[in-house]
């Protein structure tokens, strides 16, 4: 995704280059949005957003609890009816050519639910029957690691087997564009990296992929770009990378077991302690900044039991960002 409001940054860096390389023109985006405005009553939804996203990346859209992820990508998706703003998939207005908009994407609605009486593979082509272009349903049983169950009854189908059944409608039509509302919420770890690994074949196949996630370490794992969305606006958008340097508080050395006069020490060398639980914390800006205070301190012989340097990740930042409390200890 690139920021609509700085066109210099179009084509720019990210983990993924430009399918094209070079500055982007607009045709380039996959989903362009504009001023995107969603009002129920009095609530403001979505808050006037803009989004642009690249044909064949990972865009993970990321926010709390009511922040408008769902209503922006429904609306998107043409499910919803926007109070205000442009949308276009592949320069097409959405609202206008709902039909052909509806043959390229693939969708898995946050709260998937199917037909209860219908087994897994009957399920699967009956979806397929709705559409001219369909994947196979074979592939999908096997894409999906369902082919044990795919004679069960979905309504018997545990939480994450019915999620993968739901990741497997959205695929079959074979679509251009895939949204994925919170693909992985409630499967259990093993479940989730599966999901992921067939996130990563769908970018491999040259698919959008428009991912809404809780999950940090999952937009860590897979988004090219993220957009972090709070009260309907967009506060943060940028590569993972970009983010942690813009927004994170760098590295922190963490030193466990001190034995006294760390304080002075600290401040005879102008140290700055951050706020730490148990342990003593100290923002370091970069790699060598850490090798000198780590040699002083062993010159000084000041004795610890261990130290470890944490990075700023995605969830500081997410939780810096839309104000959520840090947990007890962490850096700030
Ligand atoms: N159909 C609706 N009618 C009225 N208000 C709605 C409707 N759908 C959503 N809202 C409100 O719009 C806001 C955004 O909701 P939305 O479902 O888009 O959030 P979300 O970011 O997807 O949240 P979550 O992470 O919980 O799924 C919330 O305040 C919600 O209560
Ligand atoms: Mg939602």
């Amino acid at each position: 995704m690139e920021s609509a409001a700085d066109p210099a940054k179009a084509g720019g860096a990210g983990r993924a280059a430009a399918p094209s390389g070079g500055a982007a023109s607009p045709g380039q985006y996959c989903i362009e949005v504009s001023n995107l405005v969603k009002l129920y009553g009095d609530v403001r939804a979505v808050d006037g957003i803009d989004l642009r996203i690249r044909r064949g990346e990972v865009f993970a859209f990321l926010g709390p609890n009511g922040a408008g992820k769902t209503t922006t990508v429904e609306m998107i998706e043409t499910i919803r009816t926007p109070t205000s703003g442009t949308i276009r998939l592949k320069g097409m207005d959405v609202g206008k050519r709902i039909d052909d908009v509806k043959k390229m994407i693939g969708v898995l609605p946050q709260e998937f639910s199917s037909f209860d009486n219908l087994r897994v593979r009957e399920t699967l082509e009956f979806y397929a029957s709705l559409y001219a272009t369909r994947r196979s349903v074979d592939e999908l049983v096997r894409l999906m690691d369902l082919g044990e169950h795919s004679r069960k009854l979905y309504k018997n189908l545990s939480g994450g087997l019915k999620q993968r059944v739901g990741i497997a409608v959205a695929l079959v039509n074979d679509p251009e564009i895939v949204f994925l509302d919170e693909p992985t919420t409630g499967l259990d770890p093993a479940a989730r990296r599966e999901v992921w690994r067939v996130i990563a074949g769908l970018k491999l196949e040259g698919k959008t992929v428009f991912l809404t996630t809780h999950y940090m370490e999952e937009a860590e794992e897979l988004a090219d770009h993220v957009a972090i969305i709070n009260h309907g606006k967009i506060i943060a958008e940028g590569t993972v990378d970009e983010l942690i340097e813009r927004h994170g508080s760098g590295l922190t050395l963490i030193i466990h077991g001190a034995q006294g006069g760390l304080d002075d020490f600290f401040k005879e060398h102008g140290l700055r302690p951050a706020e730490c639980k148990d342990d003593l914390c100290l923002k370091i800006k970069d790699k060598d900044e850490l090798l000198r205070v780590l040699q002083e301190l062993k010159d000084h012989d000041i004795r610890f039991k261990e130290f470890n340097v944490r990075r700023s990740n995605l969830e500081e930042v997410f939780l810096r960002l839309t104000g959520e409390k840090l947990a007890v200890g962490e850096p700030r």
